[in-house]
């Protein structure tokens, strides 16, 4: 039987005030799965390493298994489909580890039928796989996952997404504590209402930040990356918050804020020295909480998922 694995990797969701909206990829780390062809109708989950066992193996509720399925039935197959994950980014990260499952497996499937479909008309699958992984269809993690790139979901009904170009000499540090937060739950304490004066700050963040990735202006992109909707709610949940960020901006990052929902922290710099700076002392921040974490530098990945060869 025909066999293909798909690489997809971590995405940056929300981009400090882009709550929904906003998402970029980065190139590491990335989720493998592999996929086989069946006669047999059904997706099956075969093996997933990586997760400690935490992730279902019941295809109708992981995001991998619920995207394939979602697939089949667009194109018409009667065929079925076994999955094996390879899970590399950590579990309720606020990296987007739900996404990169799903949008590796619509890659690897897509390509086995010879690529039936866009990248874009996949992604409902990915965001029917998101409900089911956290209760809402956000696109903030797919699309950049799948897509690649410093994504804007415009619209969600109907679908409208597109690219917003960033500078090339652009790096990402993310930070990843060892503590686990589901989407679920820094979800559920969001309020459902804001302030006007608070949406007004917002959306003249969000037309920064855009303004600023696109001239670029590197001050304008500072100024912008602030958040006062989900970050003042969402930062309790992460310890020494605001002392990170502080961190991160006195060793020259362009901003900070929290990766998605968390606990992620991601900053943006023009170097890469400062990009790793930034993660080094971001961790000794880490440490002096008593708290392990995980450091990945690199540039915006503009490829998105991608089919990689079988060992
Ligand atoms: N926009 C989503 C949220 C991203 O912040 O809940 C989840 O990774």
């Amino acid at each position: 039987m025909k066999s293909v694995k798909a690489l997809a990797p971590a995405t940056v969701a929300n981009v400090s005030c882009g709550f929904d909206i906003f998402g970029f990829a980065v190139e590491a780390p990335a989720d493998e799965v592999i996929v086989t062809l069946t006669d047999a109708p059904g997706v099956v989950i075969k093996q997933i390493t990586g997760d400690d066992g935490k992730l279902p193996m019941d295809a109708s509720r992981n995001t991998s298994g619920v995207a394939i399925q979602a697939f089949l039935n667009k194109i018409g197959s009667e065929s079925g489909a076994e999955i094996i994950l390879h899970k590399k980014l950590p579990l309720g990260s606020g990296m987007g580890s739900s996404a990169a499952s799903s949008a590796a497996a619509l890659i690897a499937i897509n390509h086995l039928y010879d690529n039936p479909l866009s990248r874009e008309q996949m992604l409902p699958f990915a965001m029917e796989a998101e409900r089911i992984a956290c209760g809402s269809a956000h696109a903030d993690n797919v699309a950049p996952s799948l897509l690649g790139g410093f994504v804007l979901i415009r619209s969600y009904a109907p679908l409208d997404v597109t690219k917003i170009p960033t500078p090339p000499g652009l790096y990402c540090t993310l930070v990843h504590p060892h503590i686990e937060l589901k989407t679920e739950d820094s979800r559920r304490v969001l309020k459902s209402s804001i302030q006007m004066r608070d949406a007004i700050t917002q959306w003249g963040n969000i037309a920064g930040l855009v303004v600023g990735l696109m001239k670029p202006d590197y001050g304008l992109i500072t100024r912008s990356l602030q958040d006062v909707i989900a970050e003042p709610i969402r930062s309790v949940l992460i310890p020494g918050f605001d002392a990170i960020k502080a961190t991160a901006m006195k060793f020259g990052a362009l901003g900070s804020g929290i990766s998605g929902s968390g606990p992620t922290i991601f900053s943006l710099s023009t170097q890469v020295e400062t990009a790793e700076k930034v993660g080094e002392e971001i961790q000794k921040r880490f440490i002096e909480m008593k708290l392990k974490s995980d450091v990945f530098v690199s540039r915006i990945n503009h490829t998105g998922a991608r089919i990689a060869e079988l060992e």
